[in-house]
């Protein structure tokens, strides 16, 4: 049933699973904030910020029940999780099934009715707390595979509200989509949005596949014609807005004076190696860690790669460490690092430098400075902001990326070093045509790279959707 907007609402709500901060709760009570995980909150931080938005968001905390507040210019709407929604619909529903399922299965989902059921009911907690925050006939903007059922509940009850949908990661062949046990639910929910972008062609065109298969809708180009009980055709755009960084910020970070010293330090704690490769992820199965360190393992037993001259800093932050998939990774991930190092180190050195945490912008700018060779190796990513911000941090036109050809990344970063990371063979040669490429040739390739990034930066991509869903007011 619709309901009243309220009286003083806002003209832009985002809502996402997380707020751009997280709440943690010392033991004497008090209560910090931090930024919160991921690529998402790094990609929205800046646009709300700027105006008058509100953030409908989780705290990162079970059963943690605060009233709404302002913070650097956002009013930040706070939805409670309990303890057993964070088990069925975040780390259950969410990373158990949604997560492996939208990337190509290479850990298997698991289906369960109950993870179901508590998707819809939170799904709904979010729908209500975007219709009690937006203005008469406002903007919403609903983020990633958590929330796929709010378009479809906010416009029941809002029907006067412009509503966009954006996925950060892939939407899957429909071979794979197929698997899913509510996936005619899935693709309802989200036709409930205006306009429903992806990061890539191939995910956008995957969903309108899936929307003709499962929902019985037809489509016509980009746009879903969706005919409604009363006889009414309802229209949805689908369309493709790869997402950014903040590049500008992040340059100039990268060039200030203390972080060009920090990353001078940071070789020299290193002990002044000749090859410094980097590889910076959450700690997920979807970003090829394994594959990397098999590749860089193999390549310091063949010689290729001198033993007790070349690091890898592998920064892995925490994620998701109630998943059991997450926590296998971590196992298997510091085995290998143990052995490699076990065998390949010396009293003096150490050919893996493994640091199971996460760091603030300004250490991150400093360790893509200190690294001729930047790995990101994912099995399938949305897109991959770590490959723009360590091109953004390069204003020296140095260091060499490699990059996985199923990143969303890929499709712009063209210059980069393209690989299959299940490749290993081909793996090792990138990285070695990485370390051995002459600075002429990195800095071409640097150039070309950076113009990207610098032209298409996050305000592009959140200008361009939201131009897109004011379009779809005309169509
Ligand atoms: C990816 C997802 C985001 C998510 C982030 C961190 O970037 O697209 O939606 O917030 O990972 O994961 P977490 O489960 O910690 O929120």
């Amino acid at each position: 049933m619709p309901v009243e907007p309220p009286h003083r609402g806002h003209e832009i709500v985002v809502v996402a699973n997380r707020l751009p901060v997280d709440a943690t709760v010392d033991p004497d009570g008090t209560l910090t904030w931090d930024r919160s995980p991921g690529g998402l909150v790094t990609a929205l931080a800046p646009l709300t910020s700027q105006g008058e938005g509100a953030w409908v968001g989780w705290s990162g905390t079970a059963d943690l029940e605060l009233e709404p507040f302002e913070q650097d210019g956002t009013w930040l709407v706070p939805v409670t999780l309990s303890a057993q929604d964070v088990e069925r619909y975040y780390e259950g529903f969410s990373n158990d099934t949604l997560w492996p399922l939208y990337h190509d299965v290479i850990v298997q989902p698991t289906f369960h009715r109950s993870w179901w059921d508590a998707y819809r009911r939170v799904n709904q907690r979010f729908a209500d707390a975007a219709a009690q925050a937006a203005a008469p006939g406002a903007v919403v903007w609903v983020h990633d595979y958590q929330l796929q059922l709010v378009p479809a509940m906010l416009r029941t009850l809002r029907p006067d509200l412009r509503i966009g949908f954006f996925l950060h990661i892939p939407f899957p062949a429909v071979e794979l989509f197929a698997q899913m046990p509510w996936r005619r639910q899935v693709i309802e929910g989200l036709l409930g949005a205006d306009l429903i972008g992806f990061q890539r062609t191939g995910g956008a065109s995957n969903f309108l596949r899936a929307a003709r298969r499962f929902a019985g809708v037809t489509t016509r180009g980009p746009i879903v014609l969706d005919v409604q009980s009363d006889g009414a055709v309802r229209e949805s755009r689908v369309g493709t807005f790869p997402i950014s960084i903040d590049s500008a910020q992040f340059d100039a970070l990268a060039r200030t004076p203390c972080v060009q010293e920090r990353a001078r330090q940071v070789r020299a704690e290193l002990g002044n190696p000749d090859v410094v490769l980097l590889g910076v992820d959450r700690l997920d199965y979807t970003k090829g860690i394994r594959h990397r360190l098999q590749a860089y393992g193999e390549l310091l037993e063949d010689g290729r790669l001198s033993q007790d001259r070349t690091t890898l800093v592998q920064v892995a932050t925490p994620s998701r460490e109630n998943v059991g998939a997450y926590a296998q990774l971590r196992d298997e991930v510091e085995l290998v690092v143990g052995r490699l190092n076990g065998d390949f180190g010396t009293v003096g050195h150490t050919p893996v430098q493994y640091l199971h945490q996460s760091f603030d912008a300004a250490e991150m700018a400093a360790l893509y400075l200190a690294a001729d060779v930047m790995l990101v190796t994912a099995l399938r990513d949305g897109m991959n902001l770590v490959a723009k911000e360590y091109v953004a941090a390069r204003s020296d036109e140095g260091g060499v990326l490699v990059l996985s050809e199923f990143t969303g990344a890929a499709d712009e970063l063209t210059s980069a070093l393209l690989v299959n990371p299940h490749d290993i063979d081909g793996l090792k040669d990138a990285i070695t045509t990485a370390i051995r490429m002459d600075t002429r040739h990195q800095r071409k390739r640097m150039r070309k790279l950076r113009r990207r990034v610098l032209q298409h930066d996050v305000q592009a991509w959140s200008t361009q959707f939201l131009e897109a869903l004011a379009g779809t007011a005309d169509a």
